[in-house]
């Protein structure tokens, strides 16, 4: 049997559902019952009645499928692939904040350790910031840790009065306006589709700004036949597999090296041995579970 029919037969006799996120390899996608963004993973994951969710993503991913879904075995098939941009603001930078503003709400990116989730008062993903941030009746925001998708949003916000965090996307911080630029002097037709976590200069001369649904969206929705992406490569995959008759063209090829982990061996490992559980802190959970259901609420 080959590893793709063996997952496929092991996920249904022990009732498991696979999720990725679209930056993880093809081969995973293909194998996977829902590929999405953050946002989608973690509305999948806490309704999913399946007994084992095997997410293919970074660890805050399955942090958060635990989370939001406690009773189920949520299993990562590397327990190595993180985000470093998660570990990039510090509990004791939030608590100096807090004590000079009595009003403040921090607002925690999904992609967050579970530490900075519980000293937050709602999280968001780049799919929902602005509707969430924008619910909240605070007029002072702390926006933990993406310095670059809080600069997008504030920008949107400005009766709001937002402190920042100098966290970052390495991947995506690595597009630079020049390159971008030049690839948009070799491709003058192509509209230019990026992700907030891009810098404000690589923001300012696109098109359109959006999470990797939001790009998946507008790419079907335009009359344009050529784009430049700029988030990570993995969304090519599902760009060309809906729209075969346009162009995609990327800066350089942006590559998380974190969401490559994750392949087809790890995951039927995981899934035949049920290895790499994700537990949550005792400790942790009340807390980092409001921030997320906060978002799930508001973001409706
Ligand atoms: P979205 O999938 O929410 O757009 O986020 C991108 C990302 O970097 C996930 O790690
Ligand atoms: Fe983190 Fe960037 Fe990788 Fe997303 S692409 S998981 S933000 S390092």
């Amino acid at each position: 049997m080959s590893i793709i029919d063996e997952i496929n037969d092991l996920k249904k006799k022990k009732n498991a559902v696979i999720l990725s996120h679209y930056y993880v390899n093809d081969e995973i996608k293909a194998v996977s019952d829902y590929t999405g963004d953050s946002y989608y993973l973690s509305k999948i994951a806490r309704d999913t009645d399946a007994d084992i969710i095997v997410l293919c993503g970074v660890s805050f991913m399955g942090e958060s499928a635990k989370l939001l879904n406690p009773d189920k075995k949520v299993l990562l098939p590397d327990i190595t692939a993180d985000c470093p941009m998660a570990h990039m603001a510090s509990v004791d930078y939030i608590e100096k904040v807090r004590s000079r503003y009595d009003d403040l709400a921090v607002v925690c990116y999904i992609n967050s350790t579970l530490l900075l989730k519980c000293s937050s008062d709602v999280c968001v993903t780049s799919a929902n910031a602005l509707k969430v941030v924008s619910t909240l009746p605070n007029k002072n925001i702390l926006f933990i840790p993406d310095e670059n998708l809080g600069r997008y949003v504030a920008e949107q916000l400005p009766d709001k009065n937002f402190i920042f965090n100098p966290g970052f996307c390495p991947i995506h911080k690595n597009i630079t306006a020049a390159e971008l630029a030049e690839c948009k002097i070799k491709h003058p037709d192509a509209e230019v589709l990026s992700h907030p976590e891009c810098t404000p200069d690589v923001l300012a001369i696109s098109d359109y700004i959006g999470s990797t649904s939001g790009i998946l969206k507008y790419a079907g929705e335009s009359t344009s036949k050529s784009f430049i992406i700029c988030t990570e490569c993995g969304i090519l995959y599902e760009l060309r597999e809906k729209y075969p008759d346009k162009t995609f063209y990327t800066v350089g090829a942006p590559t998380c090296a974190d969401m490559k982990k994750v392949t087809p061996e790890k995951v039927l490992d995981v899934l035949r041995n049920e290895k790499n559980e994700v537990f949550v802190d005792d400790a942790l959970k009340q807390k980092a579970l409001a921030a997320l259901d906060k978002m799930l609420e508001l973001a409706k």
